[in-house]
């Protein structure tokens, strides 16, 4: 008899038939001549029943010997049960194992982070590690979304590059046929010649810091998405970034209830960040704001995470701080024609002590200006001489921003660590598995 093979994604539609679904056995109980088989299938759970007197002996057999995470095909009739997870579940009438695991490293006893990590492959087929990058693939579809929706070229940035672009402390190094080459820190140089092409570009992909940071929210690889604009000044940088993150904001929290709910996040404290606008705050005013609440900063200071915490608390939603001095910030920025000793530049912060999430600018657009921050800066004038081609020819006003997805997806899921945003985390001391 022909029945159709189906995910847990499905069921709804075919409520009292029968059918065939294919997963991993993520839990199982019996009560007297019931087994109750917890069927995962990526798209969700299913608590399947399996009832002695009414299924051949064989199939009882099979049954027993299902263990945590074997594979299988189940077949059965779908009913719908409010009292089931989910809302329905399987009265099964066949099982055909596909592999019989054995004792799954991963129990319910509470292990050790770094033993998780280190099961990472395994780990990712839990409830929770499942929500988190679930939530992640939404968050960057939405990305992708937002800017092919208005017309951004899609530009993929390489990875294997001549020379640094976020400063060259965090490089790594590889040798490349008798030369040296770094692995790309951000795509944004390679962007603003392609706004020159496009008018509206973005890159998004894996991008490198050898950093030598082991705080929460440094991975040295992770994945960046960078919008790069013609004609934009930073004015409107700021609105792009209100527009864009309360859009991709909402998006998260329409799409993925239920993997919030199931990370027990509060979505009431996610909520202002969909309301435009967002607060701006000078970072002069920003200094005096740290001074006020016991936190003596001088102008030309960086903030630290402790610092970033405290500015964020000031407001419900994401805060743009504007206007960095100079020094501080990378050679590309364009200066602030009213004060040349601060840079048109943006960091959003966080709430909750999430931190630093986007980091943009306006660009340099001046020849001049800029051949003489990348002697300041003893960067290799040779590496870069392309980079000057975009001011030489036919020079324009350009910003852009970049956004760490780890960041911003530990924010809206509400989790303490990176690493645990992206499907493989690379930190300082992981390269396994
Ligand atoms: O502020 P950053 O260094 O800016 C740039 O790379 C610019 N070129 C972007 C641009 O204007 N096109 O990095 C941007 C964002 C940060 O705000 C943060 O979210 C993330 O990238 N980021 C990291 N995420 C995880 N681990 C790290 N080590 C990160 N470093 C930066
Ligand atoms: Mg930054």
């Amino acid at each position: 008899m022909e029945h159709p093979i189906i995910t847990i994604a499905e069921l709804p539609q075919h409520v009292g038939r029968k059918v065939t679904l294919r997963g991993w056995v993520y839990n199982w109980r019996k009560k007297g001549k019931i087994r109750f088989v917890i069927l995962r299938d990526g798209f969700g759970y299913l608590q399947c029943v399996v009832f002695r007197p009414e299924v051949p002996e064989p199939v009882w057999e099979a049954a027993v010997a299902l263990t945590r995470e074997s594979s299988l095909q189940i077949t059965g009739v779908v009913a719908e049960d409010q009292r089931a997870p989910g809302g329905y579940e399987l009265k099964v009438s066949d099982i055909v194992p596909i592999q019989i695991a054995p004792e799954y490293p991963i129990g319910k006893k509470e292990h050790g982070v770094d033993f998780l990590l280190n099961h990472r492959h395994l780990w990712m087929r839990s409830r929770r590690q499942h929500a988190i990058l679930h939530v992640r693939a939404e968050l960057e579809q939405a990305i992708r979304d937002f800017f092919h929706g208005r017309r951004y070229t899609l530009i993929d940035s390489p990875i294997l590059t001549p020379a640094a672009c976020e400063g060259t402390s965090t490089l790594f190094e590889t040798e490349y046929f008798g030369e040296k080459a770094y692995l790309s820190q951000s795509g944004q140089l390679y962007l603003e010649p392609a706004a020159a092409a496009f008018g509206k570009v973005y890159c998004f992909g894996p991008t490198f810091r050898a950093e030598k940071s082991k705080t929460r929210r440094h991975l040295t690889e992770f994945w960046m998405v960078e919008p790069e604009v013609a004609w934009l000044r930073f004015d409107g940088l700021l609105d792009l970034i209100e527009e864009f993150l309360s859009e991709i904001v909402s998006r998260v929290l329409d799409r993925c209830s239920e993997d919030l709910e199931r990370l027990e996040r509060d979505i009431t404290v996610l909520e202002p960040a969909t309301r435009r606008p967002y607060p701006r705050l000078d970072y002069a005013d920003a200094i005096a704001a740290l001074a006020d609440r016991g936190h003596p900063a001088e102008f030309g200071d960086d903030f630290g995470g402790d610092e970033e915490t405290v500015l964020a608390s000031l407001h419900d939603r994401p805060v743009l701080v504007t206007r960095y001095p100079t020094k501080i910030k990378a050679f590309y920025m364009e200066p602030d024609p009213g004060d040349p000793a601060r840079a048109l530049a943006v960091d959003v912060l966080a709430p909750e002590g999430y931190g630093e999430i986007i980091g943009g600018s306006e660009r340099i657009s001046s020849y001049e200006l800029l051949e003489r921050r990348i002697a300041e800066h003893e960067l290799p004038r040779d590496a870069f001489e392309w980079y000057l081609d975009v001011r030489r020819y036919g020079s324009f006003p350009h910003s852009g921003f970049g956004m760490g997805i780890e960041r911003c997806t530990s924010w809206l899921c509400g989790i303490h660590h990176a690493r645990e945003a992206i499907p493989y985390p690379r930190t300082i001391n992981r390269l396994y598995p």
